[in-house]
């Protein structure tokens, strides 16, 4: 029987993944990670997100390419404004040049992209900054449970270049908000450590930019600057 992770390893180790076997994932791994997903808290328990997930199907199909294009519009406009095609972008070896590779790669895929999930926000009043803290804790305990059986994905915003149409041929009630656009499948490749900056960059003491002295990652931990870089 495969060992299971433990939860901080589970943390650790939830990196956006954006390349996949082609093999689709099982039901039954779509109930545990979507059942994962379902136990996160809302506001006054209101409960009042779904889910909706299209693996096969003309509609699944549909909602894939419609996707695409609109993640091809927003990465071309991102791929000039976020200077992935100037300074060291130009370097085939540079790590902008090997990250505007990646999503090339991934955005091309997107149309046979094993699971497509969209979590929604059912409104109950007109929008306030905060409606969104009754979905994003959903979207990761989804993306950990899909970690623990071996499976990965990416929060994307890819559906906002394209949200009418996509209401559209969903059905997707009015008052109701798409909140992203959720991708997975099998990882091509491992999982590996998540990077981020040094705890002490995260963690106050008191009052703003005072860094406690626990402050301390643990052992072996590798760090990487916030993005997107700049040059
Ligand atoms: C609010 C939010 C929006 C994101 N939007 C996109 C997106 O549109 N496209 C994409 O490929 N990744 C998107 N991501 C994934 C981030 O780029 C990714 O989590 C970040 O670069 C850290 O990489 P890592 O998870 O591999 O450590 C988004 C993540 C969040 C939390």
């Amino acid at each position: 029987m495969a060992t299971e992770l433990s939860v901080l390893d589970a943390i650790a180790t939830t990196r956006s993944i954006r390349r996949y076997r082609d093999e689709s994932v099982p039901d039954e791994v779509l109930a545990e990670i979507c059942f994962a997903a379902s136990r996160a808290p809302t506001g006054s328990n209101r409960q009042n997100f779904r889910l909706i997930v299209l693996t096969n199907g003309p509609e699944a199909s549909a909602a894939k390419k419609l996707i695409a294009s609109g993640a091809q519009a927003a990465w071309s406009a991102k791929r000039r404004t976020d200077g992935y095609e100037s300074g060291s972008g130009v370097d085939e070896d540079s790590p902008k040049a090997r990250m505007a590779r990646s999503m090339d790669t991934y955005i091309e895929n997107l149309p046979t992209v094993p699971a497509l999930i969209f979590p929604c926000l059912i409104r109950h009043r007109a929008p306030t900054p905060t409606e969104g803290a009754s979905v994003y804790p959903a979207m990761q305990n989804l993306l950990l449970a899909a970690r623990a059986r071996g499976y990965g994905g990416v929060v994307t915003m890819w559906h906002m270049a394209v949200e009418q149409e996509l209401a559209e041929l969903l059905e997707i009630p009015d008052g109701v908000f798409v909140a992203a656009t959720v991708t997975l499948g099998k990882p091509v490749g491992n999982h590996g450590p998540v990077r981020r900056q040094p705890l002490a960059h995260f963690v106050y003491d008191g009052k703003w930019g005072d860094s406690p002295a626990w402050a301390i990652d643990p052992p072996g931990t590798r760090h990487t600057s916030a993005g997107p870089r700049k040059n």
